[in-house]
C-alpha cells in the first residue's frame, strides 16, 4: 500500500470511522458487536433523548469516554500521523468522536461528529475538556447543563469542519478507512475527489456501498492493513 500512497505525493487525506479504532478495542456501531445492535439511538443519541434523561444519557457517554481513555491507538492510527509528519498525508477527517488520532501524533485532525472528550454548556455554550469521566450530569459554572459535545442523530454537522472536509475532498486523493459508508454527509465526501478525478482507496474487511467507486481496495483490517507501511516508513528516515 506505500506504492500506492507515494505516488500521490502529498495529495492525500485519509476519512475515518469505527473500524480503525476497532483493532484498538473501542466498539463500532454496526455490524455483530456493534453498539447499535444492542443499545437504541434513539434512547441515547438524539437531543430528545438527552432532554428526557441526561443522567442515562452521560452514563453511556461517560462509560464509552472510559474505553477511549483506557485505550491506545494502533498502527493504523500512528502510521496515518508518520505519513502526515513525512508530507505525504494533509489531514484525517474522522467521524470518530475518539482522540486517538491525536494521541498517535496526527496534527490536523478534523472531528466531523464531535469530541467524546468535551461537553457543551446548553445555556452559554462553553466547550469544557473532560480529564476522566463524569459522574452525573456536569454543569457548567454558569449553571447550564452540559451535554456531549458530539454530533447526534438529526442534527447538523459542525458547518465549518464540514466546509473544510468538502475541500479537501475536493482536491486530493482520499483513503477511506473503518466504515461503513452509511451515514451522510461523510459517506459522500470521496465523491468529492472522485469527480474531480482524483482517487479512493478503501481499506475495510467487508464490502461497502463505496467499495465498487474505489481504484484501490485493501480487504483487510486497519492495523494489519497499515503494518507494512508503518514498518517502512519507520525505516525510511530521509524519505520524501
Ligand atoms: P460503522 O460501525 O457503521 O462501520 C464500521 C466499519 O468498519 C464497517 O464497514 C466494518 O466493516 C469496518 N471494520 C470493522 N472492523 C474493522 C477493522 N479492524 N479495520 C477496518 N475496518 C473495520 O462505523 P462508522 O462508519 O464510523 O455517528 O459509522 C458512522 C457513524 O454512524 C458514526 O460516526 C456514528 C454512527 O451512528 C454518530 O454518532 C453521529
Amino acid at each position: 500500500m506505500l506504492d500506492i500512497i507515494k505516488s500521490f505525493k502529498g495529495r492525500l487525506v485519509a476519512l475515518t470511522g469505527a473500524g480503525i479504532s476497532a483493532d484498538s478495542g473501542i466498539p463500532t456501531f454496526r455490524g455483530k458487536d456493534g453498539l447499535w445492535n444492542r443499545y437504541r439511538p434513539e434512547e441515547l443519541a438524539t437531543f430528545e433523548a438527552f432532554s428526557r434523561n441526561p443522567k442515562l444519557v452521560w452514563e453511556w457517554y461517560s462509560w464509552r469516554m472510559e474505553k477511549v481513555f483506557t485505550a491506545k491507538p494502533n498502527k493504523a492510527h500512528i502510521a496515518l500521523a508518520l505519513l502526515e509528519k513525512k508530507g505525504l498525508l494533509k489531514a484525517v477527517i474522522t467521524q470518530n468522536v475518539d482522540n486517538l488520532h491525536e494521541r498517535a501524533g496526527s496534527k490536523n485532525v478534523i472531528h466531523l461528529h464531535g469530541r467524546i472528550d468535551e461537553g457543551r454548556c446548553l445555556e452559554c455554550g462553553k466547550v469544557i475538556k473532560f480529564e476522566e469521566p463524569p459522574k452525573g450530569v456536569p454543569k457548567c459554572e454558569c449553571g447550564g447543563i452540559i451535554r456531549p459535545n458530539v454530533v447526534w442523530f438529526g442534527e447538523m454537522l459542525p458547518e465549518k469542519e464540514l466546509k473544510i472536509a468538502v475541500d479537501l475532498c475536493s482536491r486530493n486523493n482520499v483513503i477511506v478507512i473503518g466504515t461503513s459508508a452509511v451515514v451522510q454527509p461523510a459517506a459522500s465526501l470521496p465523491l468529492f475527489a472522485k469527480r474531480s478525478g482524483y482517487k479512493i482507496i478503501e481499506v475495510n474487511p467487508n464490502e461497502t456501498p463505496l467499495s465498487s467507486l474505489c481504484d484501490y481496495v485493501v480487504r483487510k483490517r486497519a492495523a494489519e492493513a497499515f503494518e507494512d507501511v508503518l514498518e517502512a516508513i519507520s525505516e525510511e528516515e530521509d524519505f520524501q
